[in-house]
């Protein structure tokens, strides 16, 4: 699997990641198959994990699915609340769930990021946190997270990118060029997989893919701004074919707009 420099940051990260948004939200008989899940990924290559605490389980149900691969995991989660003590109290329970350590702290949709981003600076001074993100999944906030981009208190952002959520590319991307930022895309299968399935198999032939989340995670990627994007899956089988999204040749601007007027045609 391809890896791409994380922005500003010495890590190079597998373009092929992991969320868990519903998919890890699950109580002890579905923990099997989350180990399962992150089994599939890591050995396909996928080593980049997004959590949140907004997640429910999650962040428990990846901890234990990490077990021991957890020094091979770049573990990304984030802060989700208005108060900076329960934001603490959000990264101890991540610290227990992630042997000590969190690679990437994002504030989850900006929530009170100037408050929160104050304490986490301090924690990324101590180590205890690598890098500092901001989220968001609406282009109404994205005035906002340009605001937070240009602070240089980051690192990294998150943003939805798929071929019929495009907004990003006006200022965003460009902006997090610019200043060397490490770029997640949430929601490549459109958020909850509302692209798929997507359209007849015999169509994708030409573009050298074999199914349409391939066609979506390898639209996002052929992206250079792009360094991972996150599906979320609760099928193994799907991890494994998620990943092999993540290998060279990218599409060229002719297989975009191919696989955006697909896309725009299968909603
Ligand atoms: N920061 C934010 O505000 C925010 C917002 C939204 C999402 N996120 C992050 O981004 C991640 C991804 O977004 P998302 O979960 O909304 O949606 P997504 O990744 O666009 O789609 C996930 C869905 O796609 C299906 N899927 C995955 N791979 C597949 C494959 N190869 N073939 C067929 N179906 C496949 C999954 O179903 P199966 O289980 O059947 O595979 C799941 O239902 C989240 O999990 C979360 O970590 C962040």
């Amino acid at each position: 699997m391809e890896v791409r420099r994380f922005g500003k940051t010495d890590v190079d990260v597998p373009v092929i990641g992991l969320g868990t948004w519903l998919t890890f939200d699950v109580g002890p008989s579905g923990q099997r198959n989350a180990n399962s899940v992150a089994d599939a990924a890591f050995a396909a290559g996928t080593r980049f994990v997004d959590s949140s605490p907004m997640y429910g389980r999650a962040e428990h149900v990846l901890g234990s699915a990490l077990g021991e691969r957890r020094d091979e995991a770049f573990v990304a989660t984030k802060i989700w609340t208005r108060s900076p003590e329960e934001g603490r109290e959000q990264l101890r329970q991540q610290l227990d769930h992630f042997a000590g350590r969190v690679d990437l702290e994002q504030v989850h949709n900006l929530v009170a990021w100037k408050r929160q981003l104050a304490w986490l600076e301090d924690e990324r001074e101590a180590g205890t946190i690598r890098f500092l993100g901001a989220t968001h999944y609406s282009a109404s906030a994205f005035d906002e997270l340009e605001q937070v981009m240009r602070t240089g208190r980051i690192e990294a952002i998150q943003i939805p990118y798929n071929p019929v959520e495009r907004d990003v590319e006006r200022r965003i991307l460009p902006l997090a060029e610019e200043l060397d930022l490490g770029v997640i895309a949430m929601r490549p299968l459109g958020g909850e997989g509302a692209l798929l399935p997507g359209p007849d198999p015999a169509k994708l032939a030409p573009l050298g893919v074999e199914t349409w989340a391939e066609a979506l995670l390898e639209w996002a990627l052929s992206d250079p701004r792009v360094h991972v994007v996150i599906p979320a899956t609760s099928d193994p089988d799907h991890a494994r074919a998620n990943a092999r999204a993540g290998r060279l040749p990218w599409f060229g601007p002719d297989e975009r707009e191919v696989i955006g007027r697909l896309a725009a045609s299968t909603r």
